[in-house]
């Protein structure tokens, strides 16, 4: 079903990124497994059953993030799923993170700036990884091989009708607030 179709997952070494670098892949995609972790990427990205790609780097520094998604696009050919997975979190593994006590809001187990880093690891992951794929994904019309794929051209998408001209735009305005 995804057959001929691209992927990366971020943060996919591991954990819930690895399962759905699994499904894609099961599904006939190529994905690119990104994670900060290098070795056990290369180990997950070597056990898919469609073959894919590791790349170790830290999806929320953009220079690294356009260096991987340059050799994932020179790999592949080109780009058409994006999976922003990687994060970081309170993992329910980890015997060093403390636990809400029983009953309470939880707000005590997590200081200020654990909540900042979290907040700006999360986010800033996304959004870093989000904008550098939408340059480079397949039906970009700034990707570098969209103009090769038939019937692919960038889309003006109409202006609403009451937008079109400040005129129809009040006599619109008139109707709705004369009913
Ligand atoms: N497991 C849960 O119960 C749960 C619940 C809610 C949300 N989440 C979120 O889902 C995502 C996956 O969860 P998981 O349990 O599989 O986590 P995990 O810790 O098992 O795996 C996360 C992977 O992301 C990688 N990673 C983290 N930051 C990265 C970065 N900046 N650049 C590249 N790789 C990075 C890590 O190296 C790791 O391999 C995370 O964003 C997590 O916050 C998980």
């Amino acid at each position: 079903m995804l057959t001929g179709k691209t992927a990366i997952v971020t943060g996919g070494a591991r954990g819930i990124g690895a399962g759905i670098a699994r499904v894609l892949a099961s599904q006939g995609a190529r994905v690119a497994v990104l994670d900060l972790d290098g070795a056990e990427a290369e180990k997950t990205a070597l056990a898919l059953p469609t073959p894919g790609l590791a790349v170790g780097c830290d999806v929320a520094v953009e220079a690294e993030t356009v260096k991987a998604l340059r050799a994932v696009v020179d790999t592949f050919g080109g780009l058409d799923i994006v999976v922003n997975n990687a994060g970081v979190g309170r993992g329910a593994s980890d015997p060093n993170v403390p636990r809400a006590a029983p009953g309470s809001l939880g707000s005590g187990a997590l200081s200020a700036a654990q909540w900042d880093e979290y907040l700006s690891q999360n986010l800033r992951t996304t959004f870093v990884t989000t904008s550098v794929a939408a340059e480079r994904s397949s039906t970009s019309p700034r990707s570098p091989d969209w103009s090769r794929r038939p019937g692919c051209r960038p889309t003006r998408r109409p202006k609403p009708a009451s937008f079109r001209s400040p005129r129809r735009w009040r006599s619109s305005t008139r109707r709705m607030t004369s009913a």
